[in-house]
């Protein structure tokens, strides 16, 4: 989807942004520009303070003013603004597609409020089309994707540049295919139950109000 869509939607979500919140600030190319919305709003004066989901986002919050905050200064977050790679109609969602979804997940479920942003493309009747991704620690990462696999999941270790992918957090994502997801919660519970998982992409009963921008150039707010 165009760079222009992802502005749109992006910009749309910070008008949930008020004065004395903590902010929730998340990962990827869609709040990218929400991000940069509550930059602009900061040099006008806003009063806020982020908790970023990833050493991109933290990076972006700095050139920008945002001030940043981490859990051992505030135990709860207002309002949490993320983007997805795949929502459900009962918005339910896949994300980690750029990696970031431990501290994502992290960031949402201490939030009052989370808000998706994402263009139309996201949208799926099923979820699971876009490979679902677990990070796992390295060590015994064969065994872990053996236990994925029994699970009904063939999984895929991500690179980048031709190298093991590494998240922020000194771990390894696995892409999953395990599409059709049915049972997202169920899915969920069981991919954390396996001692090499710290965490899966699956956010259910997570997101509260999902920013659509279609191709004409409309939000919809689901
Ligand atoms: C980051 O790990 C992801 O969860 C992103 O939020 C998700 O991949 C959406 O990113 P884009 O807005 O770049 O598609």
């Amino acid at each position: 989807m165009s760079k222009e869509i992802k502005k749109l939607v992006g910009d749309k979500a910070a008008a949930y942004v008020e004065d004395g919140m903590t902010l929730g600030l998340g990962t990827g190319s869609t709040v990218y520009w929400t991000i940069e919305k509550i930059g602009e709003m900061v040099q006008q004066g806003l009063k806020v303070q982020g908790i970023p989901t990833s050493i991109a986002t933290e990076e972006q919050a700095k050139r920008l003013g945002i001030p940043l905050v981490t859990f051992r200064d505030v135990s709860h977050i207002d309002v949490t603004i993320d983007g997805a790679d795949e929502v459900d109609p009962e918005l339910q969602l896949i994300k980690g597609g750029g990696g970031a979804l431990l501290r994502e997940k992290m960031v949402a479920m201490a939030s009052t409020r989370v808000i998706i942003v994402a263009d139309e493309s996201k949208i799926v009747d099923r979820l699971g089309q876009f490979p679902l991704p677990v990070e796992v620690v390295t060590y015994g990462l064969d065994r872990t994707a053996y236990d994925i696999e029994q699970l009904g999941g063939k999984s895929t270790v991500r690179k980048k540049d031709g190298e093991t992918y590494m998240t922020d957090n000194g771990n390894i994502i696995l892409d999953c295919d395990f599409y059709p997801i049915t049972a997202p919660e169920k899915l969920s519970q069981q991919l954390n139950m396996l001692p090499g998982v710290v965490e899966n992409g699956l956010f259910t009963n997570i997101a509260d109000t999902v920013l659509v921008g279609t191709a004409e150039g409309r939000v919809i707010i689901k």
